[in-house]
């Protein structure tokens, strides 16, 4: 009854408060959790659907992880109110081909992180929608919106906000339940 997270940021900067996010979750997993982030999202090239019956390696690595997977958890930013380009690019990859959809019956967890007041909400809620359509069962809170990001990682890149630590082992403590819960219905309708 282990159950397995693959992290994914929405960001590729070296920097990335949203990667931070992600590090950061590793240091508040539940016990009989484990979690990988995926590093590699910025090796994935531009979708294109000629080459999306024979994907590149590495989105055949994504597409594994992702089916080994438990549950996702997305650290993503706001860039223009919606999602990196970046982010919505390797989702595409991963959901096709058409019924080769990677994602279909995961269970997902969002959280995101801006510098901005709005701490990433309006991406947040792109990335739920196109979730949703992906089958994906998608946790419903706490909403982890780290707004004001700059405050809130010391110089090392380590989480010092006490609230965004509570609220994303909330988070996590819910996708466990969700997780548990979905496959047991599972178990059912199989
Ligand atoms: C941004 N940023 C931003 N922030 C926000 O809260 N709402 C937004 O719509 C946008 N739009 C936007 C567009 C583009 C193209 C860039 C590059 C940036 C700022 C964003 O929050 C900031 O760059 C974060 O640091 C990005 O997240 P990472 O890379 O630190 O994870």
């Amino acid at each position: 009854s282990h159950i397995k997270i693959l992290g994914i940021p929405g960001s590729i900067r070296k920097n990335s408060y949203n990667k931070l996010l992600l590090k950061a979750t590793l240091n508040l997993l539940p016990q009989g959790v484990e979690m990988e982030i995926f590093e590699d999202i910025s090796q994935i090239p531009p979708f294109n659907q000629d080459e999306e019956n024979n994907p590149p390696q590495v989105v055949k690595d994504l597409k594994r992880k992702i089916r080994e997977s438990d549950a996702i958890l997305f650290a993503t930013p706001e860039y223009n109110r919606s999602i990196p380009g970046v982010l919505k690019n390797a989702i595409d990859w991963a959901s096709r081909p058409y019924m080769d959809n990677s994602f279909n019956g995961k269970v997902a967890a969002i959280m995101s992180a801006s510098i901005g007041m709005l701490g990433g909400a309006l991406a947040h809620y792109h990335l739920k929608q196109i979730l949703s359509f992906l089958n994906v069962n998608v946790v419903t809170g706490p909403e982890v919106f780290v707004s004001f990001a700059q405050q809130k990682f010391d110089e090392n890149g380590n989480l010092v906000d006490e609230n965004s630590k509570k609220f994303i082992s909330q988070l996590l403590t819910n996708l466990v339940d969700y997780v548990k819960m979905v496959k047991s219905k599972q178990v059912v309708s199989l």
